[in-house]
């Protein structure tokens, strides 16, 4: 996690650099700092504990006139969130400054052998030795770039660094191993960062690093290497985000912006790609591995926390639609263990950020048995998708609030849609069903807009019920993956505990933890589980349960049989998932906001997890 920028150019750095940290502190927020060369020569650096505004409330920012810099967002793995262990971290004679995302799992023997050789330690971090190295290497006339290299070298782990030196006070060297860096490529200027959206303000063409590269950057020049010293040639590539989408827009959180924006995200997912409707439906970007995708006899979905969820509901979509049997599993669990997955096996990850560090292992390690991997991501460029067989995106645009939100929504349709491609290509659907998927789908963004209308009732029970201390979210079948993201919502945001559960289990358990004082949030649409969905909540009202009922608009025996009813749009059994996750969002964000939590920024997380 953490987030790195870096700015050469023509305009001060310091600006650019907190502007581009502050879209990059969803990846981290337990302290910020950045380092500039100024018009003097000196290397100068600044930090502090804390979210980024509270740096900006110390930083002498008038002061600093440099025109290169280096800044960084924290999300704390070595050492604990304190000032002494922010970034910039420096060398022991404060020439050398590095900021980093990653761990470095040697860092223990480095120090031992630096501290033998009289460098002088200040942090407890594991990227402090990276100054220290650089600066044992950067003697006589070594230049910076060959400094780095070497040092980049003896590292194992994981890193995405950026080094400024006053020994070259005009450039900045990067280099990146399994953590995400990407070059921006503007006018005369030239940026670095961990994402994308902290560079848009000044281009829209960019370098995706790749493993084992390093670079030098100056304002107007882009050396990249790889970590041997071969040259390599890669143009930039314009990306189709813009900066607007880093605004919040009007909205007061950016998690409440992105929750309006869901009818948008799917209209966009699912929109070209469904125009053309023929009775033989195909995903553009399988047909090239459709010859692999005929002959799989099963699939895995891996993936972790919101993606997780999205992939329970997958295997709905993948066994029913295309009658594939169909694994989920964790991908910080699939790693360890020893999973039989071969040749004939669907290996399908999924990942918003596409640089999710276990998910990532856990697609390596399935793709060993030889299947065909089919990423789901968000994020163009990012690791998963460069190393999957394909890529379907989710066409969600930039998520800034730590929760998912469109993303999860968005990764629905297109597992309906890959499902309805392998569907009609294994012939497990007639071209008629195929066609009614289809249009069903496309009702998707009406239906999303009609249960947006529905947030001033929930935002009223979130008035009523954001004092308690558990909530409990049930469900049943397609809907039971919702129950467990309704709860993870609540959880992640508001800090309340939440335990999503398969409703019928309720009596095998967890049933005894029902009293009056613990809301149950019951998922009932008129689907094929309705009536034992209701035969849960009426098990509950027994034991004094106070049923919160999401269903189908003009349910009259749902909402006679709840304390409190939540009605959304009438809509296909397999569309449930999708227009139930605006509800639980809503619910979710509303209670956070009402306890006055950091919606956007929850404590202890980041949005995008790439240690292990
Ligand atoms: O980028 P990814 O989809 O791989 O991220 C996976 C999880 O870290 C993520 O979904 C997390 O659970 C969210 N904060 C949930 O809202």
């Amino acid at each position: 996690m953490c987030g790195i920028v870096g700015y050469l150019g023509k305009s001060r750095a310091a600006p650019i650099l907190l502007e581009g940290l502050r879209k990059l502190e969803y990846r981290g927020y337990d302290s910020a700092g950045i380092a500039t060369i100024e018009s003097t020569g000196d290397l100068r650096v600044e930090r502090s504990v804390g979210k980024l505004r509270d740096f900006e409330a110390t930083l002498p920012l008038d002061e600093l006139d440099g025109l290169v810099g280096i800044g960084h967002t924290r999300w704390a793995t070595h050492g604990k969130p304190d000032k002494a262990n922010a970034h910039p971290h420096i060398d022991s004679s404060q020439s050398v400054a590095v900021v980093h995302n990653g761990i470095i799992e040697n860092h223990r023997d480095l120090r031992r052998e630096l501290t033998n050789l009289g460098h002088n330690f200040r942090s407890q971090t594991d990227t402090e030795v990276i100054a220290q190295l650089i600066e044992h290497y950067l003697h006589n006339d070594v230049p910076l770039h060959d400094a780095v290299r070497t040092c980049l070298n003896r590292l194992e782990g994981t890193y995405a660094v950026a080094v400024l030196s006053r020994h070259a006070p005009k450039e900045i060297i990067v280099g990146r191993h399994a953590s995400p860096l990407v070059i921006g490529v503007g006018n005369e200027e030239t940026l670095v960062a961990s994402d994308v959206p902290a560079m848009l303000q000044h281009t829209k063409n960019f370098i995706v690093m790749q493993d084992g590269e390093m670079a030098r950057l100056t304002n107007n020049h882009i050396d990249l290497i790889t970590l041997e010293g071969e040259p390599i040639l890669r143009e930039a590539e314009e990306h189709p985000w813009d900066a607007d989408m880093a605004e919040k827009g009007g909205f007061t959180h950016f998690m409440q912006k992105e929750i309006y924006e869901q009818p948008r995200a799917i209209a966009d997912t699912i929109g070209e790609r469904t125009t053309t409707l023929s009775s033989r439906f195909t995903l553009d970007e399988l047909s090239e591995i459709d010859g692999k995708l005929s002959g799989i006899n099963r699939a895995i979905i891996l993936a972790c926390g919101t993606s997780w969820h999205a992939g329970l509901v997958g295997k709905y979509y993948l066994e029913e639609i295309a009658g594939i049997p169909t694994e989920v599993d964790y991908g910080s669990e699939h790693q360890y263990r020893k999973a039989l997955v071969d040749n004939n096996c669907l290996i399908i990850p999924i990942s918003q950020s596409g640089e999710t560090f276990d998910t990532l292992a856990a697609m390596r390690a399935a793709a060993r048995g030889g299947g065909p991997v089919v990423a789901i991501c968000n994020v163009l460029g990012s690791t998963m998708a460069r190393e999957a067989d394909a890529v379907v995106f989710t066409r969600a645009g930039l998520e800034i609030g730590v929760a998912a939100t469109k993303t999860f929504s968005s990764v629905l349709a297109v597992l309906y849609l890959v499902a309805t491609h392998l569907g009609a290509l294994r012939t497990s659907i007639s071209s008629e069903e195929c066609s009614t998927l289809i249009s069903n789908i496309n009702k998707a963004p009406t239906l999303l807009e009609q249960a947006l209308k529905q947030e001033s009732t929930l935002e009223s029970l979130a008035d009523k019920f954001h004092n308690v201390l558990d909530f409990l979210y049930i469900g049943r079948g397609i809907n039971y993956p919702i129950a467990l993201e309704g709860a993870l919502k609540l959880k992640e945001i508001s800090y309340i505990h939440a335990e999503g559960y398969p409703a019928g289990e309720m009596k095998h358990g967890p049933i005894a933890l029902i009293t009056d004082e613990m809301p149950v949030i019951a998922l009932a649409p008129q689907d094929d589980v309705y009536e034992k969905m209701l035969s849960n909540i009426e098990e509950a009202k027994t034991r004094d349960g106070l049923v919160i009922a999401i269903g189908f608009e003009g349910d009259s025996v749902l909402e006679g049989q709840a304390d409190h009813f939540v009605p959304m749009p009438n809509c296909p059994r397999l569309l449930t998932p999708i227009v139930l996750s605006i509800p639980v969002q809503i619910l979710a964000y509303h209670i956070a906001v009402q306890r006055g939590c950091d919606v956007d920024q929850p404590r202890n997380l980041a949005k995008t997890v790439t240690v292990e």
